[in-house]
């Protein structure tokens, strides 16, 4: 029976799930795919940790040089996260021969062209399935079962820990920091939250995914991102009682005028597929020209989640005698002749605070209308704050640019104050 040797870069969350999966089903793969995956070498700083896994004291090191230097060791799976020391550790396996399976999304999304770079000169492989929305089986359904299709969108949940948070919020009403709290203690969030909060973890899975999707390099420089952090309760409420539901959406579109990429909290229809995906659940919504739309489900962040992402790749890459690199040229740059939508297009959810007089209404329409913003539905809560009232306008398809002017006039008149500006997505 063929050996496969594998040694595991660091034994957080991932890779302690990582650890259990292959050890609690070896004698399952043995059977099923003909292949004997042995756990040849660990690299973590903390021993105890090691030790508490059941690993022998013999496997566990602390400097790449002994991994890259044991003839047993073909498969390197990195889930240490970060780009240092995670790139030079990534790039030492690969330059001494040995194939990596990453869980590591800023890195592969930062630096993926320089790895591919290594892995093809090396003849070793590079596996990156666990990189974007945990469990989901996301890139290898874009590369393998839907490689027929020229896709024009990929829109998706695609960070766990938000989702969590949003969720909770929104069912229970937890406050932002408990729901937060949560999310770290059930293993879901990044070693700094951050990443997960502000955005930064979807914008480094999208840059990814549409670069596949769309057969071209998308940097992570080219997203338009905003992060979940200044989500204010009352936006959830009015966004409720409206029939949307807020999430944090990573959105990619390849159209007529160019690619539009970008991470931030949108409000979509609360019959919208993408609306029931709750708690640490990620889901990604294609649509492709032959097969149409498709949405793929499923838990996006986790130990055992993740786990199956890198035990798949390591199983894909053991038993593939020709490795398969990235379908789009890697570059660190996008192609010149790419063209990036940067004032896009969406509906959008406007909440004011008002002066509650007469003639204040008037102002904030006509200011929207020479904008040339044509409104959908406005509402006026019942319950003023003192002299000031909330008013929620939701207006029609309109272009970024246009909303951030009348956002600027309205805030100018100084009877009325915009708090909060939400894409929407009907
Ligand atoms: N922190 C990430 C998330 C982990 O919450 O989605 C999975 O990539």
């Amino acid at each position: 029976m063929k050996k496969i040797g594998v040694a595991i870069l660091g034994l957080g969350v991932v890779g302690g799930g990582t650890y259990k999966i292959l050890t609690e089903h070896r004698d399952f793969y043995k059977n099923t795919k003909g292949i004997d995956i042995v756990i040849e070498n660990v690299l973590e700083l903390d021993k105890n940790r090691a030790l508490a896994l059941g690993i022998e004291e013999s496997k566990i090191c602390t400097d790449i040089a002994e991994i890259c230097s044991n003839p047993e060791v073909d498969i390197v799976v990195e889930v240490i996260g970060g780009i240092e020391p995670a790139k030079s550790y990534v790039l030492a396996a690969l330059n001494s021969g040995k194939s990596v399976v990453t869980s590591n999304k800023e890195l592969y999304c930062k630096y993926g062209h320089e790895l591919e770079k290594a892995a093809k000169k090396n003849r070793a492989g590079l596996y990156f399935e666990a990189t974007c929305v945990g469990g989901v089986p996301i890139i290898r359904s874009m590369l393998d079962n839907l490689q027929g299709n020229v896709y024009s969108s990929v829109i998706g949940i695609i960070n766990g820990t938000t989702n969590y948070i949003l969720t909770k919020m929104t069912e229970s009403g937890t406050d932002y920091s408990s729901a937060l709290e949560e999310a770290k203690k059930l293993g879901y969030a990044e070693a700094d939250p951050t990443s997960d909060v502000e955005g930064f973890d979807a914008v480094y899975k999208l840059s990814i995914l549409s670069s596949i999707a769309f057969n071209t390099k998308i940097p992570y420089t080219e997203i338009y991102r905003e992060g979940i952090s200044a989500i204010d309760g009352a936006d959830i409420a009015f966004g409720k009682q409206l029939g949307y539901t807020l999430k944090l959406l990573a959105i990619g579109k390849n159209g007529k005028k160019g690619i539009e990429v970008r991470v931030h909290p949108t409000l979509i229809k609360s019959t919208h597929p993408l609306a029931s995906v709750k708690d640490c659940f990620n889901a990604v919504y294609l649509n492709g020209d032959s097969v149409g739309d498709v949405m793929l489900y499923g838990r996006g962040a986790g130990a055992y989640p993740t786990g199956s992402a890198i035990v798949g790749d390591i199983i894909f890459c053991a038993t593939h005698s020709n490795h398969v690199y990235s379908t789009f040229v890697n570059t660190e740059t996008a192609a010149t002749d790419t063209k990036f939508v940067k004032n896009f297009e969406s509906e959008y959810y406007i909440r004011l605070s008002v002066d509650d007089k007469a003639g204040v209404l008037s102002k904030v329409t006509a200011i929207l209308s020479k904008c040339s913003i044509s409104v959908a539905q406005f509402i006026q809560d019942g319950e003023r704050e003192g002299d000031k009232a909330s008013l929620v306008v939701i207006t029609h398809v309109t272009k970024e640019n246009s909303v951030k002017k009348a956002v600027a006039e309205i805030n100018a008149t100084g009877i009325a104050n915009v708090e909060s500006v939400i894409r929407v997505i009907s």
